[in-house]
């Protein structure tokens, strides 16, 4: 038995967890959940943006929970954990989605770049998981996790935020293994998307005070055309909307990787590529 069949399906009723609600792809999967008719929890460290989300999702109809929460403090989601069943009594979707963009190359990123990016996009997919797993399968009902990892997580990266994304993507295999072994009736996912039109790029608005950069270093032209080139795909990028299409679709169909971007697959099977033919690293931003 492959656990198929106790597929998630049915969403009507049951309760949404969503990190980085506030903005960008997670509001995406938030308003596409109270859509689906299910009870919405809303996790996210910026307090106005998630109160201001609560309140437009209230006024479509959904009960909705929003919980301040850092997701690099294993604390904070806890208590979102505690909120989420105090509240309503379950959690059955699980989505780990807040991240921030951060550091320019491996050794002159700093290490407050490092440490706030690891915590954000590893440790907060960790907190999740560590959380909320052993809930969901105490619970004995259908559920799926989704880590939001990217397609920075599958081709060869520049910076600190492709070294996380590579770990989402391999803790969410480990996941899945660890659960189809466990015939649960929760399954996982891993979102890699492309460019998604959100705020990626005004990460920083939400950097702590005690990760602060003393001093801004000027980028190396290099650099700038990188930071470019990933602004303006971002802002030309797909809908948060269409990026929550594609993951529902997974859910429903059990899908472990989730590519919203089929475009990308040529940079993808260019590093494995490599690999396998023991190449040097090709550089995706050389076409
Ligand atoms: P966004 O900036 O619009 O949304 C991220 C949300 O995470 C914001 O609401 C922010 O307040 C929240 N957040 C930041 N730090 C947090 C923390 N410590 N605790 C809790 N919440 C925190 O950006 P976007 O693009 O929607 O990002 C969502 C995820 O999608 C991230 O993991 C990102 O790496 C990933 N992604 C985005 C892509 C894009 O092109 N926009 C492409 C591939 C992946």
């Amino acid at each position: 038995m492959n656990g198929k069949g106790i597929t998630m399906k049915e969403f009507k009723d049951k309760v949404a967890v969503i990190t980085g609600a506030a903005s960008g792809i997670g509001q995406g999967l938030a308003e596409r959940c109270a859509r689906e008719g299910m009870k919405v929890v809303l996790g996210d460290i910026e307090e106005t943006a998630l109160f201001q989300a609560q309140k437009e999702l209230q006024a479509s109809g959904a009960k909705v929970l929003a919980v301040r929460t850092d997701v690099s403090k294993a604390s904070d989601v806890e208590a979102l954990a505690q909120k989420t069943l105090d509240t309503f009594g379950a959690a059955h979707l699980l989505f780990n989605n807040a991240g921030i963009a951060a550091g320019s190359t491996i050794w002159e990123s700093t290490l407050a770049d490092w440490e706030w990016i690891i915590g954000v996009n590893l440790w907060g997919v960790i907190h999740g998981l560590r959380t909320f797993v052993p809930i969901m399968l105490a619970q004995d009902t259908e559920g799926h996790i989704v880590n939001t990892a990217s397609v920075a997580g599958l081709t060869t990266g520049h910076s600190p935020y492709s070294v996380t994304k590579h770990a989402v993507v391999a803790l969410s295999e480990q996941l899945y293994h660890s659960l189809a072994h466990l015939n649960a009736k929760v399954k996982a996912s891993v979102l890699c998307p492309g460019f998604v039109k959100t705020r990626i790029m005004d990460s920083e608005r939400n950097r702590p005070v005690e990760l602060q950069n003393e001093t801004a270093r000027p980028l190396t032209p290099e650099e700038e055309a990188i930071v470019q080139y990933v602004r303006q795909g971002v802002q030309a990028g797909m809908s948060p909307q269409q990026a929550a299409d594609h993951v529902f679709q997974a859910i429903r169909e059990e899908r472990f990787y989730i590519f919203t971007h089929p475009e990308y697959n040529a940079a993808v099977q260019m590093r494995m590529e490599d690999i396998l033919q023991g190449r040097n690293p090709s550089n995706p931003f050389q076409s």
